[in-house]
């Protein structure tokens, strides 16, 4: 089903990290020979990236840590967490965004480190696939808490060292964020919550200086509907009795592993761009390859066209054009 090749709908070119954010180390004068008085180091930037224990989380914190940043990894499993505090530079934090004591208990923990915080990744994230008009109230509440709620609680939470550090906030969109897709409608609907939260908090932080994007990823490799096939097999799920059952028997039968995707290192590239950059963009499109955004541009474009037509105050084709032409002259 094209619906579900799309999947999660949804390249970088040249992206630098600029500002690495490690401490420079004390050297040797190159022409002297002595030994240069150490300066005072340049203290680590925190971030905290949710949703680290496989994917896009895992991989950008991987990518973060690399880089110098000191990240704080969240994840729910003992296993994961384990391994993640392993790794260089990673604190794991165990934080389930659906459960505000843990929220409390990471920034307690993040808090008293005294490293502050500078980023923040909402990163965690679940997909529910499931028509409309037959999906349970328990599986609505269930995508909108981990991938609208989340963000929210998290942000909200973490908001003082954030705007204490003029830092930045950065949430995991998708391109599902831009259009929608048939039994995919409640992931679409929490990527487009995710959009509208991103420009008003960006508008809200901008006085105190802290910067806010969204990355949108096109289709790329992890778990994601893994974990959404063994959510449904751990309940007995069947598709029996669906008006849909067909389209959904072909979905549970494609490919779920998502291993025919690329790994997310682009994805992670981004989010190094939001965090560095002096200035990061509002909205970072990464999809794997043109069709992808060919599918999502068009779907944004279709939207002025058909908000455009047939009303009172409708602009010409010329005026179309102008401002458009604008907007590519500015950026916004
Ligand atoms: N991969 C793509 O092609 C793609 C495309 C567009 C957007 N995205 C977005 O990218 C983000 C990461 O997804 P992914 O594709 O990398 O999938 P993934 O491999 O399944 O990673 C999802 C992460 O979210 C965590 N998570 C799930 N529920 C959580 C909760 N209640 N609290 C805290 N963490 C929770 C998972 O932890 P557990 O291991 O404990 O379950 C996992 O670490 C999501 O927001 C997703 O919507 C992905």
């Amino acid at each position: 089903m094209r619906a579900i090749a799309i999947l999660l709908a949804c390249t970088l070119i040249g992206w630098t990290s600029a500002l690495g954010p490690g401490s420079p180390a004390p050297g040797v004068d190159g022409v002297t020979g002595v030994q240069e008085p150490a300066t005072t180091p340049a203290p680590q930037r925190a971030v905290l990236v949710t949703g680290a224990s496989s994917g896009i989380g895992r991989t950008t914190a991987e990518v973060l840590a690399k880089k110098g940043f000191f990240v704080y990894a969240g994840a729910r499993k003992e296993t994961d967490l384990k391994e993640l505090d392993a790794i260089e530079n990673v604190q794991a934090i165990r934080l389930d965004v659906t459960v505000p004591a843990e929220i409390d208990a990471a920034f307690k923990i993040v808090e008293e480190s005294g490293r502050g915080l500078y980023g923040l990744i909402n990163n965690a994230g679940v997909v529910v696939v499931a028509p409309l008009i037959e999906v349970t109230q328990e599986d609505f509440d269930f995508q909108m808490d981990v991938n609208v709620a989340g963000p929210y609680r998290v942000t909200k939470a973490f908001a003082p060292l954030l705007i204490e550090s003029k830092g930045r906030v950065i949430t995991t969109g998708s391109i599902s964020g831009i259009m929608a897709w048939g039994l995919g409608g409640l992931y679409a609907m929490s990527k487009h919550a995710v959009e509208a939260y991103t420009d008003a908090l960006a508008m809200e932080l901008a006085p105190f200086g802290v910067k806010v994007s969204v990355v949108e990823p096109g289709n790329y490799k992890s778990k994601i509907t893994t974990s959404m096939k063994e959510r449904l097999e751990a309940r007995g799920y069947t598709t029996e009795g669906s008006r849909y059952q067909g389209q959904l028997e072909g979905l549970l039968r494609s490919r779920l592993d998502r291993g025919q995707y690329k790994d997310p290192d682009e994805v992670a590239e981004a989010f190094v761009h939001a965090l560095t950059s002096e200035q990061p963009k509002l909205r970072y499109m990464v999809v794997p390859n043109q069709q992808e955004a060919a599918l999502t541009i068009r779907a944004a474009m279709n939207k002025v066209v058909q908000l455009n037509q047939d009303q009172p105050y409708t602009y010409t084709r010329d005026e179309l054009v102008e401002m458009l032409d604008g907007m590519l002259a500015t950026g916004r």
